[in-house]
């Protein structure tokens, strides 16, 4: 599903070497934890695979294909991948509603399945009386559990989550994991995620450990 092969990737006109030769393959329904010291490059990792930015050497398929245009990478980004990014990348004076409809009107979606289905995750994540809040009204805990409402809403069939449990109280940590784990479960998604939580971790069905830009080996 996901094929990760020698990617190098550097920023700074390569001066800061961040992934060097990362290798990794993920399979279809697929729970991936991604683990590691801070700085070791784990979300420079989601986001090449996302497609959010350009790798140096090597290359990442998804289905077997490689992303080539820029229109495949944006199309595949809308429809196919959801990202739950580490600061939750929510537009702070849309009303938490605004966002999470905002990927669907981007790939022309129907707005009355939507507004359902935003709904129902919003209150399996406990933050449906929050919907016609602006974000900036909203706790961290709030908006990173909105953001994971935005990244399901076109129902994308994998998933890279960045910490998504990183700003959750235990309580919140349960509820955001459980609906993670049973997408994967139940609703045969892949999942990549990066954590530092050692119990999450041990939950999923495989742990890569990151060492300064590399894999180390199992
Ligand atoms: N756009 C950028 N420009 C320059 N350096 C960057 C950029 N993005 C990341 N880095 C550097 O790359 C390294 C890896 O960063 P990355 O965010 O991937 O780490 P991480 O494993 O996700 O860490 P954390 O656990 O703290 O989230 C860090 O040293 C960081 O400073
Ligand atoms: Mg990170």
């Amino acid at each position: 599903m996901i094929d990760v092969a020698d990617v190098w990737k550097s920023f700074d006109a390569g001066k800061i070497a961040v992934l060097k030769g990362v290798s990794m393959e993920v399979a279809r329904g697929e729970l991936l934890a991604l683990c590691g010291t801070s700085g070791c490059g784990k979300s420079t990792l989601l986001s090449l695979i996302a497609g959010l930015e350009s790798l140096d050497r090597g290359h990442i398929r998804i289905d077997g294909r490689e992303r080539i245009t820029e229109k495949e990478k944006v199309a595949l980004l809308r429809k196919e991948v959801g990202f739950i990014f580490q600061l939750h990348h929510l537009m702070p004076d849309l009303t938490l509603e605004e966002n999470c409809l905002v990927p669907v009107i981007a790939v022309g979606g129907n707005m009355a399945a939507a507004r359902k289905r935003m709904r129902d995750l919003a209150d399996q994540t406990g933050v449906a009386h929050r919907l016609d809040r602006s974000v900036r009204e909203l706790s961290g805990g709030e908006r990173q559990r909105g953001a994971l409402v935005r990244a399901l809403m076109n129902d994308p069939h994998i998933l890279l989550a960045d910490e998504p449990t990183g700003a959750l109280d235990e309580e919140n940590r349960e509820i955001v994991f459980s609906l993670l784990l049973d997408l994967v479960r139940s609703g045969g998604k892949t999942l990549v995620m990066a954590t530092h939580d050692k119990e999450m971790a041990q939950r999923c069905d495989r742990v890569l450990h990151m060492r300064d830009g590399r894999i180390l080996p199992a």
